[in-house]
């Protein structure tokens, strides 16, 4: 048997930073959304022990440090060994972007196998081995829209939001996850008490596109943007040319413009390849996504 998933990207549509912990994560709260633009996963039968990842990129190496790889012998592990899979990794979306590119190959893996292997875990169980895989990945398994809290794990399911077609823009910079929060610790701004996720969602469902234009936040931009200017540059350049709100997503260094609407998006997607910067025009999706031609 041979299934295909599509992987979609995440933006965070709000990101609080609330402080240090001593385990070294951040807590955080973060409206979390789902958009059409996804990597595509295969998993087929193959026999144990044999789990091996093709495919994959330069920056996503299809070897046992990809995320993918983990996913699978972590589901295998948890379900008493004895499982092979052939997995082959499409990569579309940009790596080291802060668009969970690689937490969702895995949430899409563990989704992909629990149904090839027949293994039948519980969404919950799926969520705690996500969970120890990155904290994202929890995220692709529930929802298009949720609410995000503890160190990102912890989801409370949102209303979506009327559909909002934004693009994504990435200035070609891989930025790491952890120096980005090591930056934000130098800068000294985490713990201030905040409810911009909190406004954010009680817009939904049904927030217009300017509402949430006026709502969007994130507490990294600045650690970003000191660690890759671009990113900055980007950003001001999406504003430059008609987007409604832009902002850094997640850690970086990808930035996403807010559009009026499907053909605002493509226009706005051509003016900044234009520029050369990798750009794309998607929308919001709702969660299990089903993918486009
Ligand atoms: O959970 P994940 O593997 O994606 O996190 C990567 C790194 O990002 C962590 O090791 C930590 O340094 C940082 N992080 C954090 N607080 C979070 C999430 C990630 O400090 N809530």
């Amino acid at each position: 048997m041979t299934l295909t998933r599509p992987a979609p990207a995440k933006i965070n549509l709000t990101l609080e930073i609330l402080g240090r912990r001593s385990d070294g994560y951040h807590n955080l709260r973060s409206v979390m959304q789902a958009i059409s633009l996804y990597d595509v996963i295969t998993v087929e039968d193959a026999p144990f022990p044999r789990i091996s990842v093709a495919g994959g990129s330069p920056d996503a190496p299809a070897d046992e440090r990809n995320l993918v790889y983990r996913a699978a012998q972590a589901l295998d592990q948890s379900t008493g060994g004895g499982h092979g899979a052939r997995i082959a990794l499409e990569k579309r979306i940009p790596v080291g972007a802060g668009l969970g590119g690689g937490s969702s190959d895995a949430a899409a893996t563990l989704l992909a196998l629990n149904h090839l292997w027949g293994t039948g875990l519980s969404t919950e169980s799926l969520m705690e081995i996500g969970s120890t895989l990155g904290s994202d990945v929890p995220f692709f398994l529930t929802g298009g829209t949720a609410l995000a809290e503890g160190r990102g794990e912890r989801l409370t399911p949102l209303p979506p939001p009327e559909r909002l077609w934004l693009v994504v823009a990435w200035p070609d910079f891989h930025l790491s996850t952890p120096a980005v929060y090591a930056r934000l610790d130098d800068r000294g701004i985490e713990g201030q008490a905040s409810d911009r996720s909190a406004t954010l969602a009680s817009m939904l469902p049904g927030g217009s596109v300017e509402t949430v234009a006026a709502a969007i936040w994130n507490d990294m931009e600045q650690a970003a943007f000191d660690l890759c200017p671009t990113a900055g540059v980007v950003r001001d350049a999406l504003l430059e040319r008609g987007a409604l709100a832009a902002m850094l997503s997640g850690s970086g260094s990808a930035v996403f413009g807010l559009a009026e609407d499907e053909a605002e998006a493509h226009s706005l997607a051509g003016k900044m390849k234009a520029l050369g910067t990798w750009a794309f025009a998607c929308h919001t999706v709702p969660l299990p996504y089903e993918g486009e031609s």
